[in-house]
């Protein structure tokens, strides 16, 4: 049993962390400062404190006073585009910020870390499926800050003992398999759970963004990974970190790629209801394909995936969305 503080608890992924934390037997406690999280995503008999993760006082104050031994960082910004035209927002929080989270826990001498990076590290992959030796060369700064946290981790192992794993996240989908949490983005940009309010007449229509690249359908291909599955290959880690200094780093991702048109297609098949869809012309910066080659996870980490088919993580959100269809209740 391990005391894990979750920074960024209340968001997508991190909530659905906490949720698979407690199942593995383990003590996840809180922090976020619901800016983009939901206080309803993470049980109440959950330790819960609303700090930010670059306020060093307060985290060390939770650090000692919760005897954390591990630290789990999802709070970051993540939309693309925004990255492009506000970077300094992306620096500050996602470089900054996690700068001051590791000081803390330095300070303190927690020494274990598991982070959430992401396949746009890669930027646009000379090969796939994407294997971790690849090059990273970021498009954005989204992917930049990601990377700089990266760096920053593997020299603090090198020089401080820290023990961490990056985890670089494909496309993370679906929900809890029982439909109490789920994504809920404000704004949602994501395709799987736009396509769904199109399906319901929520939203009038779902925009394909580009049907001319060099793919079968001539739509982009991405890899639709379960935030379940994802959630376990961060508890599988723990062992790996028991080294001072261990550096790991893992693509987290099912390697099977499906199109815009086969999502909307399985959202279709999963709702029953048709999808209105409008061609519209590509969006800056995404690459045509992207998919994970993630055996060294499979490997290493023993982990399993168990939503192989995007058909049954569609199924997944599509159940939390019936539930809550305006997302989760009440302020963040
Ligand atoms: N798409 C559409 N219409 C939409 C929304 C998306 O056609 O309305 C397409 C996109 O062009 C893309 C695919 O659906 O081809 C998936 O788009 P998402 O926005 O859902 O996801 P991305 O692949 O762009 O982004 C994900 C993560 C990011 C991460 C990125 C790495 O959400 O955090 O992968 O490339 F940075």
């Amino acid at each position: 049993m391990m005391n894990v503080l979750v920074v960024g608890g209340a968001g997508y992924i991190g909530s659905h962390c906490v949720r698979q934390l407690v199942a593995a037997g383990h003590r996840p406690v809180v922090l976020d400062n619901l800016v983009f999280g939901h206080r309803a995503a993470v049980a109440s008999d959950i330790a819960f404190y609303n700090a930010d993760l670059g306020d060093p006082v307060a985290v060390s104050q939770i650090l000692r006073d919760e005897s954390i031994e591990l630290v789990m960082h999802f709070a970051a910004f993540a939309y693309v585009g925004e990255s492009v035209t506000e970077p300094r927002k992306y620096y500050e929080n996602n470089f900054v910020a996690t700068l001051r989270l590791l000081e803390a826990m330095l300070d303190n001498g927690v020494k274990k870390f598991v982070f959430s990076s992401t396949c746009a590290t890669y930027g646009e992959p000379q090969s796939l499926p994407i294997v971790e030796t690849l090059p990273q060369a970021p498009i954005n700064p989204y992917g930049q800050t990601k990377l700089d946290v990266e760096n920053c981790l593997k020299a603090f192992a090198h020089a401080y003992g820290l023990s961490f794993a990056a985890f670089r996240y494909f496309n993370a989908a679906g929900a809890a398999e029982d439909g109490s949490i789920g994504e809920d983005h404000s704004p949602e940009t994501h395709l799987i759970p736009l396509v769904i309010d199109a399906a319901t007449g929520r939203r009038e229509h779902i925009k394909i963004f580009g049907t001319d690249y060099d793919t079968p359908d001539g739509t982009c291909l991405r890899d639709y990974v379960h935030v379940d599955d994802l959630s376990r290959a961060h508890i599988a880690v723990f062992e790996k970190l028991e080294r001072p200094g261990a550096a790991h780093f893992y693509n987290l991702g099912t390697g099977r790629p499906n199109s815009v048109r086969e999502i909307i297609a399985a959202v279709e098949a999963v709702t029953g209801l048709k999808v209105p869809v409008v061609e519209d012309a590509r969006r800056a910066g995404d690459p045509p394909a992207l998919y994970a080659d993630s055996r060294k996870a499979q490997d290493e980490l023993g982990w399993k995936i168990k939503f192989t088919e995007v058909q049954a993580i569609i199924e997944t959100a599509w159940r939390w969305h019936q539930a809550n269809p305006e997302g989760f209740k009440g302020p963040n």
